[in-house]
């Protein structure tokens, strides 16, 4: 069986060594190592290395991942990190998150090739969909290492998520379109307190947690809570 995946977006938060300090006190409240879950963290570009070197000195079992990527594979492209600079550090990469469609104009074609471009260089897309339109966009791609995110736009860092019920039906859905091997997670107001109710859904295989996620003891809350 897959693990539960519970994946922490920090957005354009967090300084070095606030990730530093993140990292020691989550640390040392818990062992991340786990049969049950995987849990990965997804700071900012610059913040990887350092985080990248400090994870494996402490011999502390987190994932990394990106927050986003570029959809060209090299080249004149000034200001862009492609999946073979990440490759090294990473094993996650969300894509087509809410908040880069709107604030950047991310369009699904471009999601589309960022989605190509994770899978050709072997990292695993978080793919961020709030509507179902968007997860057919992605039917031309191989979906069997592609994971999805429902992310409803009202809920995404507003405090108030959608039910557990509609969660499951969407994640539902997309398991009925691309077949049930397909990993969806839920995102949109995740806290320690309503974490539990959306993981114990049928078709969810995890979270993706924006703000719950910068607090090392809430997040470490939140791992627990799905721990036993
Ligand atoms: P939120 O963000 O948990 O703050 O709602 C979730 C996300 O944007 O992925």
């Amino acid at each position: 069986m897959e693990k539960t995946l519970i994946v922490a977006n920090w957005k354009e938060h967090k300084t070095n060594s606030e990730a530093r300090g993140w990292v020691e006190v989550l640390s040392s409240k818990l062992k991340v190592k786990s049969e049950k879950l995987e849990v990965v963290v997804c700071p900012s570009f610059v913040l990887i290395p350092d985080l990248h070197s400090q994870l494996s000195i402490l011999n502390f079992e987190l994932s990394l991942g990106a927050q986003d990527v570029s959809k060209f594979e090299e080249g004149q492209y000034t200001g862009e990190v492609s999946t073979k600079i990440l490759k090294d550090f990473v094993d996650y990469v969300i894509v087509g998150h809410s908040e880069r469609r709107k604030h950047f104009g991310e369009t699904d074609e471009d999601v589309a090739l960022k989605i190509e471009q994770c899978l050709k260089h072997e990292l695993a897309p978080i793919v961020c969909v709030s509507n179902l339109e968007q997860v057919s966009k992605c039917q031309s791609v191989k979906v069997s290492k592609t994971i999805f995110a429902y992310e409803p736009l009202f809920a995404v860092g507003t405090g108030e998520p959608d039910t557990p019920e509609n969660a499951q039906e969407f994640a539902g859905k997309i398991k009925g379109k691309l077949g049930k091997n397909v990993r969806v997670l839920y995102g949109g107001s995740v806290n320690s307190e309503n974490v539990k109710l959306f993981v114990n859904q049928p078709d969810i295989d995890g979270v993706l947690v924006g703000q719950a996620s910068l607090d090392a003891e809430e997040f470490g809350r939140i791992i627990k809570s799905l721990n036993h």
